[in-house]
């Protein structure tokens, strides 16, 4: 698959524009041959386009990689030395220290928008590092983020990896409880927070949040607290300090810390198929270059460009597509800190006419979500700045993808649908703008140096015909690559490389066309994706479980118009409870206060009992066709002990349609 073949006929296609071509730095050409050198000579490829960065001790070895079981590793760049700030910043300061670097777009637009220079980034990234410093903060030190959108979130972002320690956000989404557990799991001393997070017109009280969290904590933690609205807080003398005021006496000088290339940038909790949330580990070199180089050739980013990725720093997207991408390549990035609805629906179109969007990348959920108010949303904004269109997160449908292209794009602009994990820090599966034609739904080929294969679930063999079906695998690192997970590295290998031996495993399903493009299909694990955002069902349940009136519960996602998968809930409740609206509440209230307001059930049936088969296994394939309410076909239910326990299901399901 290191050619582009002729697309196969009778799809839905949309060609590359010449014209696009003619001005992109990947044409179709380049990218087969440029593709075909990354996987024939890895090292050769990854040493040569490593050198885009800033080194302060060159590398001489490139890669020491193995996906074998014993002995899982993943190494970038090994002796080489770096820093990431250095490179977003420092280095852009000669030939653009006037440019802006980022401009933020407050959630009220009656706020005047921010255009922070790459100077004015350097002073505001340089002060920090002394506060951070100064509160005792050390190189390979924790700290953890709990941040509104706001250009803080990133001067503190890139003031941590200044001094080398390492940062891991929560995103401002998330309840106190899971705060206090990603402190603990991260064994943080420094929260950096907010008094609140204003977003659709609406405050979330972050520090009060943080407050909470503490207590679950050690004692010594302190918190650093940006005061973005000046709204109401309590406050801990000698536990919290005012972000504002220490800046205000912080020295403007500060020299970035070398760190080795494989020296940890961050920390990202994701959910997974079993047990709490892991620590996905990302390196310093490997990751920066590979978040880089994605952000350009994906986006085809030119110099004067206005980039806008939508997301939130809490997720790792914001990560990679607004901070660290654009800033190492000297871009200029959006940081919006509202939502798509408010104050109505053309929010989004207007941020995009107002600072002259030339990329806008975004998730299906919102196109979606934009799509059900109306066009005249959209029809009254201009965005003839807009060049090239993206989404992340969920596969996109047919519906959503032509009202993007025609009515946010009117045709012309390129949609790049790029699939990736928090783990692959980077683009795996996406079109090349001016390279490879689109086919609305597919992720289309593999970015350079990205070996994707598909193995039958079942024998775990490598399919070698172009067209089939099977999971997701990856046959050889990349760059950005995670390197383990925080302090269990035996998780990490027993997560992604157990399965597959030899391989790593996506945890999702895929179809390979005759084109060679791929289409996800979606998890093939106990993980939902819910508005593109991935929520273990595990976490859900054992929410559910925590609470005194349930004594059982299953979670499935199912199919929603707006989220893309919705959380349905069997819900056992114990000896002597009654069910009721009042009690379904008070569970749907229960799981946001426990995980947060993003793993709210959309949906909870009552359940007499689960299905299980006689080792006491629950049956989670009939209950997800039972809440898909594809029923007939509930498939083998031969092994079931109680098959009764079905009927009642069916009878009462909640998604009728
Ligand atoms: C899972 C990863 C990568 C940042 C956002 C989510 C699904 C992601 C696509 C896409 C189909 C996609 C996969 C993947 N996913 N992008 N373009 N098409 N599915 O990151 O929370 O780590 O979730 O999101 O199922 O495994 P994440």
């Amino acid at each position: 698959m290191t050619e582009q073949k002729p697309i196969a006929s009778g799809e839905i296609i949309k060609a590359v524009s010449e014209e696009f071509a003619a001005n992109a730095h990947i044409d179709s050409s380049k990218y087969s041959e440029m593709y075909a050198a990354s996987v024939s000579d890895p090292e050769g490829f990854w040493g040569e386009h490593g050198r885009s960065l800033d080194w302060i001790k060159p590398y001489t070895k490139v890669k020491d990689t193995s996906f074998a079981h014993d002995d899982v590793h993943v190494r970038w760049f090994e002796d080489g030395t770096l820093n990431v700030a250095a490179n977003c910043i420092d280095r852009h300061l000669a030939t653009r220290g006037d440019q802006t670097a980022i401009i933020f777009e407050p959630d009220d637009p009656a706020e005047p928008a921010q255009h922070i220079t790459y100077r004015e980034l350097h002073r505001q990234v340089c002060k920090l590092s002394n506060v951070l410093e100064d509160l005792g903060v050390r190189k390979g030190d924790r700290v953890i983020l709990y941040m509104p959108m706001i250009p803080e979130a990133a001067y503190a972002m890139l003031a941590c990896a200044r001094i080398g320690a390492i940062h891991s956000i929560v995103f401002a989404g998330f309840s106190p409880d899971a705060l206090s557990a990603r402190i603990n799991g991260a064994d943080a001393r420094l929260l950096i927070t907010a008094d609140y997070a204003p977003r659709g017109g609406r405050q979330t009280p972050l520090k009060s949040n943080a407050d909470a969290a503490l207590l679950h904590t050690r004692d010594d933690v302190k918190m650093l607290v940006v005061k973005r609205t000046g709204g109401q807080t309590t406050w801990v003398d000698g536990r919290d300090f005012d972000y504002h005021e220490l800046m205000l006496e912080a020295d403007e000088v500060q020299h970035p810390v070398e760190v080795e290339a494989e020296h940890p940038l961050f920390i990202l909790y994701t959910s997974g198929s079993t047990g709490q949330p892991k620590g996905v580990v990302h390196s310093s070199g490997g990751y920066l270059l590979y978040a880089a180089m994605t952000q350009k050739y994906v986006f085809d980013v030119h110099e004067g460009d206005v980039y806008w990725c939508t997301a939130d720093v809490g997720w790792v997207t914001g990560h990679s597509y607004i901070v660290y991408g654009p800033l190492a390549n000297g871009g200029t990035t959006v940081m919006f800190e509202g939502v798509p609805t408010y104050p109505d629906a053309s929010r989004f179109w207007q941020v995009c006419d107002k600072h002259k969007v030339t990329q806008f990348y975004t998730a299906p959920t919102a196109i979606r979500a934009l799509m059900a108010k109306g066009p005249e949303f959209v029809e009254t904004c201009d965005l003839s700045s807009l060049r090239v269109l993206g989404t992340v997160g969920e596969p996109i449908n047919p519906e959503a993808w032509n009202w993007y292209n025609d009515l946010v794009g009117k045709g012309r602009c390129p949609i790049v649908d790029t699939w990736w994990q928090t783990e692959t820090g980077g683009h795996l599966l996406t079109p090349l703008p001016g390279a490879i034609a689109t086919k609305p739904g597919s992720a289309t080929l593999p970015f350079f140096g990205v070996q994707p294969v598909v193995l039958d679930p079942h024998s775990g063999a490598e399919i070698t015909e172009t067209e089939c079906e099977g999971v997701l695998c990856l046959k050889d690192s990349w760059p950005g690559q995670m390197r383990t997970v925080y302090g269990d590295h035996e998780r990490f290998v027993k997560t992604y490389f157990s399965d597959y031996k030899g391989y790593y495993f996506s945890g999702d399903g895929c179809r390979r066309d005759a084109d060679g493009y791929y289409w996800i299909t979606g998890r093939v694990d106990d993980v939902i994706n819910v508005s593109g955002h991935r929520m273990g069902t595990a976490e859900v349940e054992s929410a559910l479980v925590a609470h005194a009136k349930v004594a059982e519960a299953a979670v499935v996602g199912y199919p929603h118009d707006i989220k893309g998968q919705g959380i349905y809930c069997y819900v056992t409740l114990m000896n002597g409870e009654e069910p009721s609206e009042e009690l379904r509440k008070e569970l749907r209230t229960w799981v946001r206060t426990e995980i947060g307001p993003i793993a709210a059930p959309d949906l909870i049936q009552w359940a007499p009992g689960l299905p299980k088969t006689r080792s006491g296994k629950i049956m989670r394939r009939i209950l997800r066709k039972i809440a898909e309410d594809d029923f007939g076909a509930l498939g083998d239910t031969s092994t079931l002990a109680d098959p009764s326990v079905v009927e009642d299901l069916i009878e009462n399901r909640m998604n009728k349609k």
